[in-house]
């Protein structure tokens, strides 16, 4: 190659370099978002044809979307177009009217990943929590979708439900004493829904001693935030502050305070006490002095030979104290 042919070469090649690394900028501008957003960026008005039109053809699901609360929120007709209606959800019709088959042209719940999901429900929903919020919970890291848990869509059992079958799952209410009613659009009964999963969990409620889930005067979302709420900074809920929304007298501050319950050493509360359910009375983790030995070690047989430490005279006052330094009295 003779040189000048070379120098060409190489000028062209710097040009076409600049020009790429010019374009690509603008490129990344104009990116699409991630689908399903990517549906409701590239629609105009006019891609969206109404809710009469889905009715046509998917008769079942216009049924079963009347028969949910939600039906009432994006029948307003105030709303913008692209919040209106089934298309709120699904995405523009016409878009999908180009290929039925094509499921990039429509939101399918049933067939897209537990992420896109949030996205198509968080458009609207972004008072409950930010995507990010979501994206930190362990149901979003274990793959856990909106739709795992809300229902959006209703049988038409519900309205009629015999109280063994909501939407096809089994009620507590055949084993506990009163199963909650369902709500926030949730696929049934709160318990039975996170038993599903947390088999386990709902055992330990069968414990003699439990908080009051099975008489249904209190359900898992009372203690377990299933959503971050935007308000809360907070990336978990720290044990103690969970306790004491409702046990506001172990809070303190008390002048004597004991370490683990004032949350300065340890888990909290859950350091003595179980949360769901146990064996021992005061959902103790420990019926006897095993409960205190768990730290104090060096507090042998020849401190005290009783059972409890706790026992009438002697540290009653285990959650604080404000008149004694060995928590021997309030
Ligand atoms: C002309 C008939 C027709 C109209 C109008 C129509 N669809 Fe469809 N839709 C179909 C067909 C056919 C399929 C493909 C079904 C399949 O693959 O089994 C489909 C698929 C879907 C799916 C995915 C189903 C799945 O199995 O996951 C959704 C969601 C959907 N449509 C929603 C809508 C919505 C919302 C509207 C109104 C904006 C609408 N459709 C309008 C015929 C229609
Ligand atoms: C608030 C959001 C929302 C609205 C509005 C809505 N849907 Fe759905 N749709 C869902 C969800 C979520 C599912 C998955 C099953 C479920 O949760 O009931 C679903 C399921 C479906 C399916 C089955 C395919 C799939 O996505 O899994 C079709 C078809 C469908 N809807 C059509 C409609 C039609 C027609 C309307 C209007 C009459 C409508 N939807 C309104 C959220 C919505
Ligand atoms: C077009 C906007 C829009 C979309 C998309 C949407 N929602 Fe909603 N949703 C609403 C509105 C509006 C309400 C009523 C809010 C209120 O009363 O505060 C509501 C209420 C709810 C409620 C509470 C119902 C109750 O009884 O308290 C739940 C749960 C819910 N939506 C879940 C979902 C899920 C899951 C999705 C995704 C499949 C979704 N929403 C998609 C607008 C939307
Ligand atoms: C593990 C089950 C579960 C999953 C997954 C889940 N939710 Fe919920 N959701 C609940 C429960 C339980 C409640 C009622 C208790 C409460 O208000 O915290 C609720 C309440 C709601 C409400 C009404 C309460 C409010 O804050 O106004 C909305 C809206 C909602 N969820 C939307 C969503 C969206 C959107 C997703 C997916 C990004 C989702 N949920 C995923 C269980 C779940
Ligand atoms: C579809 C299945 C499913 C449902 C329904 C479900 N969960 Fe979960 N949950 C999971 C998975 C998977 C994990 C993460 C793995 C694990 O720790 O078991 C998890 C984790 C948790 C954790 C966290 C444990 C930790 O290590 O921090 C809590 C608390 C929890 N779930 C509560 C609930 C509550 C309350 C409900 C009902 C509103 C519920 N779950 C419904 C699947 C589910
Ligand atoms: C009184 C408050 C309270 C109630 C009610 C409650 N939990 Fe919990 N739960 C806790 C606390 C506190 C922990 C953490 C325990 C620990 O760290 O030792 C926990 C832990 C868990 C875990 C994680 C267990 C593990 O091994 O990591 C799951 C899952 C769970 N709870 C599910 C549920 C379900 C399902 C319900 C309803 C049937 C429920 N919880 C009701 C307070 C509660
Ligand atoms: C949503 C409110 C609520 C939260 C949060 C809560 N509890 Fe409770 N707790 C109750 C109720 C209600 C009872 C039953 C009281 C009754 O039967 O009169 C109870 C009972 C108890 C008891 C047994 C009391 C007795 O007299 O036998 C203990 C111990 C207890 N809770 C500890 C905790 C701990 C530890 C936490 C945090 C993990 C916690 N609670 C969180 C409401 C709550
Ligand atoms: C060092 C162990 C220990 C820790 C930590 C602890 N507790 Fe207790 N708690 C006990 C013992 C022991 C009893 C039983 C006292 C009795 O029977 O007189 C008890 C009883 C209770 C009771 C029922 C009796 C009553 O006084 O109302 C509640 C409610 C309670 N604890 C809540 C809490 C909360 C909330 C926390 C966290 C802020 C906590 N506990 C932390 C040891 C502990
Ligand atoms: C999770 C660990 C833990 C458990 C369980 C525990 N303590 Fe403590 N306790 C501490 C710590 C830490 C201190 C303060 C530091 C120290 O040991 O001096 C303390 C201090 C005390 C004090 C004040 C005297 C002192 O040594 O400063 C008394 C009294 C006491 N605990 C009694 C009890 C009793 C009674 C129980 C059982 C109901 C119990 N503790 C369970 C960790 C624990």
């Amino acid at each position: 190659m003779r040189r000048w042919q070379l120098m060409t070469f190489a000028l062209l090649l710097v040009w076409a370099l600049a020009i790429g690394v010019e374009k690509e900028p603008t490129k990344q501008n104009k990116k699409p978002p991630p689908f399903p957003l990517s549906l409701f960026a590239q629609a105009e008005a006019k891609d969206y044809i109404g809710e009469k039109e889905c009715a046509q053809c998917h008769k079942k699901e216009t049924q079963t979307f009347n028969a949910s609360p939600h039906a009432l929120y994006v029948r307003d007709p105030k709303l913008p177009v692209d919040k209106k209606g089934c298309e709120a959800c699904h995405g523009p019709g016409e878009i999908h009217l180009e290929d039925v088959k094509d499921l990039k042209k429509v939101m399918s719940f049933s067939k897209s990943k537990p992420k896109e999901v949030a996205l198509a429900c968080l458009r609207c929903h972004a008072d409950t929590m930010r995507l990010s919020q979501w994206h930190r919970t362990v149901h979003a890291q274990a793959d856990v979708s909106c739709s795992n848990c809300h229902q959006i869509h209703q049988d038409e059992e519900r309205g009629t439900r015999d109280a063994n079958k909501v939407n096809g799952l089994k009620l507590m209410g055949q084993v506990f004493v009163t199963a909650s009613e369902p709500k926030a659009l949730l696929k049934s009964d709160e318990v039975s829904l996170c038993g599903q999963c947390h088999q386990r969990e709902v055992n330990e409620f069968r414990l003699n001693f439990h908080h009051p889930i099975p008489e249904g005067r209190m359900v898992c979302s009372d203690c377990h935030d299933v959503h971050p709420s935007k308000a809360a900074s907070k990336k978990v809920r720290v044990v103690k502050d969970m306790c004491i929304t409702c046990h506001a007298d172990k809070a303190g501050p008390f002048a004597f305070e004991h370490d683990p319950v004032a949350g300065w050493t340890g888990d909290g509360c859950v350091e003595c006490h179980r949360p769901h359910g146990s064996h021992n009375p005061r959902l103790l983790r420990a019926f006897s002095r095993g409960l205190c030995n768990q730290c104090h070690t060096d507090k042998g047989n020849n401190h005290y030979p009783g059972q409890s430490c706790w026992n009438v005279g002697c540290h009653v006052a285990v959650h604080g104290s404000n008149t004694d330094v060995w928590l021997r009295q309030p």
